[in-house]
């Protein structure tokens, strides 16, 4: 185990527990970089000016630089600091925090689920870029076009894509701009969203449809994570489906308990001291947001999965200048869409699940059991799963 393997692995939280017990903050030999477990170390982290996105020496990731995924990678609010993460934000963010829950149950539910592997696959992967595109004024069917080619887009921000992905990663973005393009010259649009963001952005257009296609890239995968950890949770402990009303707290206690994204990553570019560690410029930092949930100097009985539990604190959405503006709207399409896939009763026990291929992210996916191999464990050699201590329903 390390700490990038643990973001995949079936049980990473005793690992994590065990690095905190080394020190909040520790430089790991083996992958010569700091990681920042306890919940202090994170927090201080996440909040230090001289601690950024993007190493300074790499603002682009090389094997991206030249198209125009690595263009629009360079102009994310996401991937800089200073003035060219605070103009995109202040038009984008105030936007996201005011989408209405009930808006977006509509819409959800206005989405044909199948409560089969492929319908699962397509309510937690293509949903929620569907969501937002409505949100923004797109048609569904463009929302559904979107919802795919997103899906392409992304490569370009996992170093663990191939050439031939990177080449798709290109190609997707030139074909989200024109969207976007379309989408801006409609005078027609009727997007509130939309509105307001054109309203309140003082940069420049390509500016604009960069960080708009952002939205979409940060949606696709974390919030198909929440959902799938979600009904990870209804799979190892059915008990909590017996209240179905409470799918809000079980959405809210999964994104502290099994975060989708369970790390990042900053680039120290100053010497600076974080809780008593000398950092030297170029030290880079794991950051570990699902260790941070779970200690206890954050919250009490961390271990426990607690549907009421009070005062829960998080780092699932990040902290600090680059905090997570999506969250709320996150946490409303991930319920929603547990409803409706509940709502038609899945066959929960007939699923099997492997993890994404991932350094950060634990996203499962699932698949119909083969009708030879009735029992899931047999079939899932990685995720197999045990209703240890840890997986407590209270309250
Ligand atoms: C469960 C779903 C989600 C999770 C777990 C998640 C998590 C995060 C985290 C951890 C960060 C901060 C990264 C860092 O500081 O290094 C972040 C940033 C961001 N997220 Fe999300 N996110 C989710 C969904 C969304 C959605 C739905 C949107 C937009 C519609 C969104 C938009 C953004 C943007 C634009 C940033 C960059 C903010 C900045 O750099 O100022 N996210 N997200």
């Amino acid at each position: 185990m390390d700490p990038i393997i643990a973001a995949t692995h079936a049980d990473p939280y005793p690992y994590y527990a065990r690095l905190r017990a080394e020190g909040g903050l520790v430089f790991h030999q083996g992958l010569k970089l700091w990681v920042a477990s306890s919940a202090p170390a994170v927090a201080a982290v996440l909040a230090h000016g001289d601690c950024h996105v993007r190493p300074a020496a790499e603002p682009v990731p090389k094997a991206i630089v030249g198209g125009l995924a690595g263009k629009v990678f360079g102009q994310l609010m996401r991937m800089n600091e200073g003035e060219r993460q605070r103009c995109p934000r202040s038009a984008i963010e105030p936007g996201l925090a005011l989408i209405d829950a009930h808006e977006v149950n509509a819409l959800v539910a206005a989405r044909l689920i199948t409560p089969d592997a492929d319908g699962l696959y397509n309510a937690l992967f293509r949903g929620p870029v569907c969501v937002l595109a409505a949100l923004l004024g797109f048609s569904p069917a463009q929302g559904r076009a979107i919802s795919e080619v997103t899906a392409d887009f992304v490569a370009c921000l996992s170093p663990l894509s191939d050439p031939l992905q990177l080449e798709t990663a290109h190609t997707a973005a030139e074909q989200l701009r024109g969207y976007f393009i379309e989408l801006l010259d409609d005078p027609g649009n009727k997007s509130s969203l939309l509105a307001g963001i054109r309203a309140r952005f003082a940069g420049d257009p390509e500016t604009l449809i960069a960080n708009l296609m952002g939205l979409f890239s940060q949606t696709y995968e974390a919030t198909a994570g929440l959902i799938g950890n979600a009904m990870l949770a209804l799979i190892r402990n059915p008990s909590l489906l017996r209240d179905a009303t409470r799918v809000d707290d079980l959405i809210a206690e999964v994104q502290r308990f099994d975060p989708s994204v369970q790390n990042t990553r900053r680039f120290v570019t100053a010497p600076c001291e974080i809780e008593g560690v000398s950092l030297s410029s170029g030290d880079v930092i794991l950051v570990l947001l699902a260790s941070a949930n779970r200690d206890p100097q954050l919250n009490d009985d961390p271990d426990a999965f607690l549907l009421d539990r009070p005062q829960r604190r998080s780092f699932t959405f990040g902290a600090g200048r680059h905090q997570c503006p999506g969250r709320q709207l996150a946490l409303s399409i991930a319920s929603a869409t547990l409803k409706e896939i509940l709502a038609h009763q899945p066959a929960l026990d007939r699923l099997t699940w492997e993890y994404r291929p991932s350094l950060n992210g634990r996203i499962p996916v699932f698949r119909n059991s083969p009708p030879c191999h009735p029992n899931r464990s047999a079939t899932n050699s990685t995720n197999t799963f045990s209703l240890g201590s840890d997986f407590l329903e209270r309250g």
